[in-house]
C-alpha cells in the first residue's frame, strides 16, 4: 500500500519537545521503525510548520495513495483550510494525536478535521501511527 504520513507544526521537535507529553523519540527514529514493521508498504513522511504546505501535501497525496495519516498538530484545532482539503480528496484520512487531547486544555477538544476523517486515534503515543496504517488494511 502507498501511505502518506503528514505531520504539522512543531512535530519536527519530537524527542525534545515537552518529552513528558510527547516522549523522547524523534519522528525520524520512529519512522525507521514503521518501515521495519511494514516492509511491504510504501511509506512516505512529510512534515511542515506551514498551513498552506500541509494543504498542498494533502491535495497531492489525495490521489494515488491508499491512505493518509494526518497529525495536523495545533492546526487541528484552528484550520478550516486543512479540513476542507481532507474533505476534498478521495484517499481516506486517519487523524492521529500522540497525546490525549481530551485530557488537555479545552481548546484541544475541538477538531475541524475529525468530521472528514475515516477515524481518529488519540492518546496512544507514537503507536497511533502504526494503528492508523493497520486500519487502511481492513
Ligand atoms: C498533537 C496535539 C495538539 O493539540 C498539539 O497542538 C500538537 C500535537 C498531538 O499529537 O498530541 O502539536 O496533535
Amino acid at each position: 500500500m502507498k501511505i502518506s504520513i503528514i505531520n504539522g507544526p512543531n512535530l519536527n521537535l519530537l524527542g525534545t519537545r515537552e518529552p513528558e507529553i510527547y516522549g523522547i523519540k524523534t519522528f525520524e527514529e520512529y519512522f525507521d521503525e514503521l518501515k521495519t514493521i511494514f516492509p511491504n508498504d510504501n511509506l512516505e513522511y512529510y512534515q511542515s510548520n506551514s498551513e498552506g504546505n500541509i494543504v498542498d501535501k494533502i491535495q497531492e497525496s489525495g490521489q494515488g495513495y491508499d491512505g493518509i495519516v494526518l497529525n495536523a498538530g495545533a492546526y487541528t484545532h484552528t484550520s478550516v483550510a486543512i479540513a476542507d482539503a481532507v474533505a476534498a480528496i478521495s484517499a481516506p484520512v486517519v487523524e492521529v494525536h500522540i497525546s490525549n487531547v481530551f485530557a488537555r486544555e479545552e481548546f484541544r477538544h475541538k477538531s475541524y478535521i475529525s468530521p472528514y476523517s475515516k477515524g481518529v486515534i488519540v492518546g496512544l503515543g507514537l503507536k497511533g501511527y502504526q494503528l492508523a496504517i493497520e486500519s487502511f488494511k481492513s
